[in-house]
């Protein structure tokens, strides 16, 4: 089986292109992705075959979409010379190792998936009702396996998918493998631990509710949004004591500041000596020093307006060398027909 040359462990993570990146997914994956680019042999992909099984209708803002979010990522950190960074569509062996884990996947396996039971069994949604949605653990799993990925780092939403991926990996070693050489490697998954951020509505922030801080805001953008923050409601003057755990801007702050501020803001709303407006101008203030590098950094990616395609050309070429070494073995493993 293909192992790392370098020895590390493999990781292989991604994310449908949803343009310019917020702190959401900077706290959910993109400050996990940056820990662990250091220690892993890393795979971050941009999976944009996966934006089209819910958005085919209209893809006029793919394009931009991936460009946004390059920008951002290399913005953060992400880096080339530590990492592959690559776009799904590119490798066109995903497609290949699809369609032959298509013919391992049983219905009932994919429609075990809350994102096709939510949709079509509870939601009638029809629009959605098609092959290609119902199938998305499975390219999910062609991602994943092409890699030989040992972790998958993921929100707890995506575990399901990757208990998925581990089905049918461990079906196709079970008849096509040994155990001392199977087909594909079973990979775990890893929780990040971070919070799930709110956004200003009360919703998971996300850019479909349109309730986002991107990293990318002007910093007095990021003072507004976070000015209108929802706080305890029973805090109405600034005499009223207030609870941390009932506000949303405490639950930035444990994400954002500085941890030697804590005891000051939360004592400070319990025994109403600091006010709202001071709270959020506090957590505003930390989020833009934490985001200032990325955003110079962006200005300066943006003026060569090339760069980032570069990047992910060389990335793809990367996979793509992979990606070729696992089909030869899968197809060869498999009896398929070679020439
Ligand atoms: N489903 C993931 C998401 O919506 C994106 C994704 C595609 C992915 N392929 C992957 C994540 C492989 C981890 C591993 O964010
Ligand atoms: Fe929330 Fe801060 Fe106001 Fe307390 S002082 S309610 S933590 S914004």
């Amino acid at each position: 089986m293909t192992s790392s040359p370098a020895g590390r462990k493999i990781l292989l993570s991604g994310s449908r292109p949803t343009g310019r990146q917020h702190l959401g997914n900077y706290v959910g994956a993109l400050a996990q992705w940056l820990d662990l680019q250091d220690e892993l042999e890393c795979f971050f992909m941009i999976a944009d075959w996966h934006a089209l099984t819910s958005t085919y209708r209209d893809t006029t803002e793919l394009r931009e979409n991936v460009r946004q979010q390059m920008l951002d990522w290399l913005a953060v950190g992400l880096d080339p010379t530590k990492a592959t960074i690559f776009a799904q569509s590119a490798v066109k062996e995903h497609a290949e190792l699809h369609l032959l884990l298509s013919m391992f996947a049983p219905l009932g396996l994919m429609e075990r998936c809350t994102s096709w039971k939510d949709n079509i069994v509870e939601g009638g949604n029809e629009m959605l009702r098609t092959y290609g949605f119902l199938g998305y653990p499975c390219l999910q799993s062609a991602d994943i396996l092409m890699y030989q990925a040992h972790v998958v780092p993921v929100g707890k939403d995506q575990v399901e998918h990757i208990e998925k991926t581990q089905d049918l990996a461990q079906k196709i070693n079970h008849l096509y493998g040994t155990e001392a050489d199977p087909v594909f490697r079973v990979p775990e998954w890893r929780l990040g631990n971070a919070p799930v951020l709110l956004g200003n509505d009360g919703r998971k922030m996300s850019k479909s509710y349109g309730n986002c801080i991107y990293l990318s805001e002007p910093a007095a953008e990021v003072e507004q949004k976070v000015s209108v923050m929802v706080t305890d409601p029973a805090r109405v003057r600034k005499t009223d004591p207030g609870d941390p755990d009932k506000c949303s801007v405490w639950s930035y702050h444990k994400v954002f500041t500085d941890p030697k501020h804590y005891d000051g803001i939360q004592e400070g709303c319990r025994n109403a000596t600091i006010g709202c407006r001071q709270c959020k101008k506090l957590l505003a203030d930390e989020i833009n020093a934490r985001f200032e590098p990325a955003r110079q950094r962006r200005a300066e990616l943006e003026r060569d307006p090339d760069h980032w395609r570069d990047v992910l050309r060389e990335g793809n070429a990367a996979a793509r060398t992979r990606a070729v070494a696992t089909m030869e073995r899968v197809r060869d493993k498999l009896h398929l027909y070679s020439e």
